[in-house]
């Protein structure tokens, strides 16, 4: 059926005309290290988006764009198998690391770009689709292809994502150029509904569940706490830009009764997930079918 509003059209006003093959101007690898003390902060909200949607000990699950395997570790906890797929060395290097260092051995690596991803051929079937926070989000339609259960997507939800809160982090302490400042602001319009139209009109019945996300650790000592954030963007040299980040990591953190520090950033998320194959309207009502 034709959908009556072009949703898709509006999508791209919000995310741009997805370039449609492989490549691009954004080196991943180089931000692997980042991405994945960040996602180490994050693993506690994590688990509000995994606990989203159901599923089972035997399955499996396609994770794809799977960067440090924020979502892929949570998720190997709970299936059977994962397949982390992500088109950046550097990513699947961050997550081999962080799933040995889970304990986790049901996790298996896919280096391979989604724009050249065919399901069936090149990326098995999977129970479970998963697409956070990554390309596959503007190729909706593509997403289900690949799963024979369910696909699940994430996004942040009218809230900060990972450059905006660096930006407020380095405030004074970076090199203005290196700001991303604008980038992911929110405009309510254009946001997860356009998301929740398209998958419905692909024939679909969408659940939308809006979790608490943020990031957040415990240092012994301030110190402590300052070299483990300093490292994740470029500061500028002397003692100008220090003050300033220390000011802004301060801003953040609460001193607990035991003299060590917390650093806590709250921000939120949505979870999109739908069954590839819903029952249809006679099936759910079968009393009135003719
Ligand atoms: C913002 S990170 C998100 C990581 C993870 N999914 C999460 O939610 O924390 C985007 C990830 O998508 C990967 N990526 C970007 N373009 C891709 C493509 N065309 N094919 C596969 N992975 C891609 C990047 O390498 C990076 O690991």
């Amino acid at each position: 059926m034709e959908p009556l509003i072009n949703w898709k059209e509006l999508q791209f006003a919000r995310l741009g005309r997805p370039a449609g093959g492989p490549g691009g101007a954004v080196d991943w690898s180089a931000m692997a290290a980042m991405y994945a003390r960040m996602a180490e902060m994050e693993a506690e909200h994590t688990t509000y988006q995994v606990d989203a949607f159901p599923t089972d000990a035997a399955d499996t699950v396609l994770d794809i764009g799977c960067g440090p395997g924020r979502i892929s570790i949570p998720m190997a906890r709970r299936a059977a198998r994962v397949t982390a797929m992500d088109s950046a060395s550097g990513m699947l290097d961050a997550c081999r690391a962080n799933v040995a260092a889970a304990g986790l051995d049901n996790v298996d690596y896919l280096q391979l770009d989604w724009h050249e991803a065919v399901a069936g051929e090149n990326v098995p079937l999977h129970d479970i689709v998963i697409c956070s926070r990554t390309v596959a989000l503007s190729q909706l339609e593509r997403l289900s292809e690949f799963a024979r259960k369910r696909v699940a997507v994430v996004m942040w939800a009218n809230a900060p994502s990972i450059p905006p809160i660096l930006d407020r982090i380095f405030e004074g302490a970076q090199d203005p150029q290196n700001s991303m400042r604008g980038h992911g602001s929110p405009d309510r319009r254009l946001a997860y509904n356009v998301l929740y139209n398209i998958v419905y009109d692909l024939g679909f019945e969408p659940n939308v569940v809006v979790v608490p996300d943020g990031f957040t650790r415990t240092f012994a000592t301030p110190e402590e706490e300052y070299d483990y954030l300093r490292v994740l963007r470029p500061m500028l040299p002397g003692a100008q830009a220090e003050a300033a980040f220390r000011t802004n990591v301060d801003h953040f953190t609460t001193t607990n009764p035991d003299g060590s520090v917390t650093f806590l950033v709250t921000t939120r998320s949505v979870v999109l997930w739908w069954d590839v194959h819903p029952a249809s309207y006679e099936e759910v009502w079968p009393t009135h079918a003719h």
